[in-house]
C-alpha cells in the first residue's frame, strides 16, 4: 500500500492516511486502499477495533484531492461520490468500533471520513469543516447528511453554506467531535479508549453500534422493535454470560466475541 499504512497492536489496527505533502487528500487510490484494508479488518480476529488517522501533525484529511475534482464531469462526479460513499458507508458498517483520531484539518471528504467513523476524538489544533462550497459543488461522501444527522439542521447548514472552519472547540461543543485534547496527547487518549472497546464485548459493540445507526433510518417502534432482536443476540451470547458472570463474581469480564 502506498497511500495508507497499516498496523494492529492488541488487537487494534490503525489505518494512517499517508500523503502528508498534500495533507492527507483523498484520491482514487487512497480510497481503493482504504476500502480494502477495511474490508479485511471486517473478517480479521486479530482486529477488534480500528482508528484512522492522518500522517504527519497538520492534517487528518484535508478533503478529497481537488486535482482529481477539477477534471470530473456529471458522469464521472456522481461516480466519485458514490465510490466515496461506498467506503465510508463500509467503515459505519463493518461490525467493529472505529475511531477517527483528527490529529488536524478534517475538512471536506476529511470530515466526512471522521462522520463515517462511531466516535471522533480531536487534537486541540484540529479545524473542522465542509468548504466544498467555496469549490463550487457539495459534499459527496454523504456531508449533507451524516453532518445534520450529528450535529442538526440549522448548523449544518451553517457549515455546509458558509463553508467556513470550526475549532475543534466548538465541533466538541456542536457533538461533532466526541473529545478535544491537547495535541500531544491525542496518541494516547485514542489507545486508551481504543484498547478499552478491544477488552470489551465485540457481539455487544457490533449490536448497540447496528441498533444506533438502522435507527436513525426508520421510525421508533420500528428501531424499538429492533433494538430488542439485537437484545436477544446478545442474550444468546458467550459474552453475555462471562459479563453478568464475572460481575456476579466480582471479577474482570474475558470477553471472546462468542
Ligand atoms: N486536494 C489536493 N491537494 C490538497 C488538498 C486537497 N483537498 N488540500 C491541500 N492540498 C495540497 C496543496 O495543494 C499543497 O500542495 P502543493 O504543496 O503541491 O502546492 C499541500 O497540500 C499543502 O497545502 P497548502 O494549501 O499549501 O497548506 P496551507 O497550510 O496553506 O492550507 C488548508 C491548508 C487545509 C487550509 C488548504 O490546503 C486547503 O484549503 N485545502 C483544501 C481544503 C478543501 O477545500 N477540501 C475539500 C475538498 S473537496
Amino acid at each position: 500500500m502506498k497511500n495508507v499504512l497499516s498496523q494492529i497492536e492488541n488487537k487494534v489496527l490503525t489505518i494512517t492516511i499517508n500523503r502528508p505533502d498534500k495533507l492527507n487528500a483523498l484520491n482514487q487510490a487512497t480510497l481503493s486502499e482504504l476500502d480494502d484494508i477495511i474490508q479485511d479488518a471486517k473478517n480479521n480476529e486479530n482486529v477488534s477495533v480500528i482508528v484512522i488517522t492522518g500522517s504527519g501533525d497538520k492534517a487528518f484529511v484535508a478533503g478529497a484531492d481537488i486535482s482529481e475534482l477539477a477534471t470530473t464531469n456529471a458522469n464521472t462526479g456522481m461516480h466519485f461520490a458514490q465510490y466515496g460513499q461506498s467506503v465510508f458507508n463500509g467503515i459505519e458498517n463493518c461490525g467493529k468500533p472505529v475511531i477517527a483520531a483528527i490529529n488536524g484539518f478534517a475538512l471536506g471528504g476529511g470530515c466526512e471520513l471522521a462522520m463515517a467513523c462511531h466516535l471522533r476524538i480531536a487534537s486541540d489544533n484540529a479545524k473542522l469543516g465542509q468548504p466544498e462550497i467555496k469549490l463550487g459543488v457539495i459534499p459527496g461522501f454523504g456531508g449533507t447528511q451524516r453532518l445534520t444527522r450529528l450535529i442538526g439542521k440549522g448548523r449544518s447548514m451553517e457549515m455546509n453554506l458558509l463553508g467556513d472552519m470550526v475549532s475543534a472547540d466548538k465541533a466538541e461543543q456542536w457533538g461533532l467531535v466526541n473529545l478535544v485534547v491537547p495535541q500531544g496527547e491525542l496518541t494516547a487518549t485514542v489507545s486508551k479508549i481504543a484498547q478499552q472497546l478491544a477488552d470489551s464485548a465485540p457481539i455487544a459493540l457490533g449490536m448497540a453500534i447496528d441498533a444506533i445507526n438502522r435507527g436513525l433510518e426508520c421510525g421508533l417502534n420500528e428501531a424499538l422493535d429492533y433494538e430488542v432482536k439485537a437484545f436477544g443476540i446478545c442474550c444468546a451470547s458467550e459474552d453475555k454470560n462471562e459479563g453478568t458472570g464475572a460481575f456476579l463474581e466480582k471479577r474482570t469480564a474475558q470477553f471472546k466475541g462468542k
